[in-house]
This record gives structure tokens, C-alpha cells and sequence, in this order.
């Protein structure tokens, strides 16, 4: 039996899923399926959502995770509010893509992949965004910053940090 009662805010969000597991369990691989629809309500894979979703499909965590661990469109961490992308394609790459991206995690104090403790930054990585002229680049949100250097990409977020804060 879940117990819901530790999670009142959440109760709406699990009734949510729960009603879509009905609909899914009888169709054929529905574990993705309702994977997906568990990130969209609620951003995230923690643990327990994945539990939850273990119990109400009557199948073993073990099986769960793995699902989740293996398709890296599913994230097992929040997100945050805006998501630095390092681009780590052959250009950027090339003009030191992971020394900006390494710069990044030790100024945000977060491994790739992970959300600043305010959620305010994820760090993440992309394969080339066309900005290739540009290289090394990253984007923050929808945002091209090029030609970056070390000092420059630890400016930019502080500098995002600073205007956005102040809107
Ligand atoms: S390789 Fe980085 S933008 Fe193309």
C-alpha cells in the first residue's frame, strides 16, 4: 500500500499517474510509457515516483530502474529553472569544449547532469547547435554565447545569474 499521506501536495500529481497506469497496463511495453508521463508531472525520476510506479504496475523496482537508468531521456534529478548546454560536438570540442564544461561544474559546484541546490542552473551537454563558428559555445536557455574561454563562461553564468535574479 502506498502511503500517500507523507505527500499531500503531491497526491493530485500521483492520482495523475496513478489513472494513467490504468490506462497503459494493459497495452503491450507500457513501462515507457508511463515513464514519460511520471517526468512530465513531475519533472523527474526520484526514487520514489519510481517505487510508485513499481507498485502500481506490479513489477520490480529492479526493472524499473533500469528502464530509467538506461534511456538518458529520463532524468533521475530536478531540473532547474534554466539549463546551461555546453556543446561538446567536433568543433567545440576540439577548441576545449571540456574545459568549459569542467569550468562550469567547479563554478556551479555540480556534476554534469545535476541541478544547483536553488535549482536555478542545470548543467547538461548538447552535440553541436549550429553555432559551430562559434566554437567553443554553450547556450544558457535559448541563448548562444560563443567563443568562450574559461574566465568568459564563469562571467556569462555569473553575469545570467546577476540580470535574471534582478527580473
Ligand atoms: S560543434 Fe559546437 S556548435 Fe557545432
Amino acid at each position: 500500500m502506498f502511503h500517500t499521506e507523507a505527500h499531500a501536495p503531491e497526491n493530485r500529481h500521483y492520482e495523475q499517474l496513478r489513472e494513467f497506469i490504468r490506462e497503459q497496463i494493459d497495452k503491450p511495453g507500457p513501462l515507457i510509457q508511463v515513464l514519460h508521463r511520471a517526468q512530465e508531472i513531475f519533472g523527474y525520476l526520484p526514487m520514489e515516483v519510481q517505487d510508485f510506479v513499481a507498485r502500481e504496475m506490479n513489477i520490480p523496482h529492479s526493472e524499473v530502474y533500469s528502464v530509467v537508468t538506461f534511456y538518458n531521456f529520463f532524468r533521475t534529478e530536478p531540473i532547474g529553472d534554466h539549463i546551461i548546454n555546453v556543446c561538446l560536438g567536433t568543433a567545440c570540442h576540439v577548441k576545449g569544449a571540456q574545459l568549459i564544461l569542467d569550468a562550469l561544474a567547479d563554478e556551479l559546484d555540480i556534476h554534469v547532469g545535476g541541478t544547483t541546490e536553488d535549482r536555478f542552473f542545470t548543467l547538461s551537454t548538447a552535440r553541436c547547435f549550429g553555432a559551430c563558428g562559434l566554437a567553443p559555445a554553450m547556450m544558457i536557455d535559448e541563448e548562444v554565447y560563443g567563443k568562450l574561454t574559461v574566465d568568459k563562461a564563469r562571467k556569462a553564468i555569473r553575469e545570467f545569474r546577476k540580470t535574471t535574479e534582478k527580473k
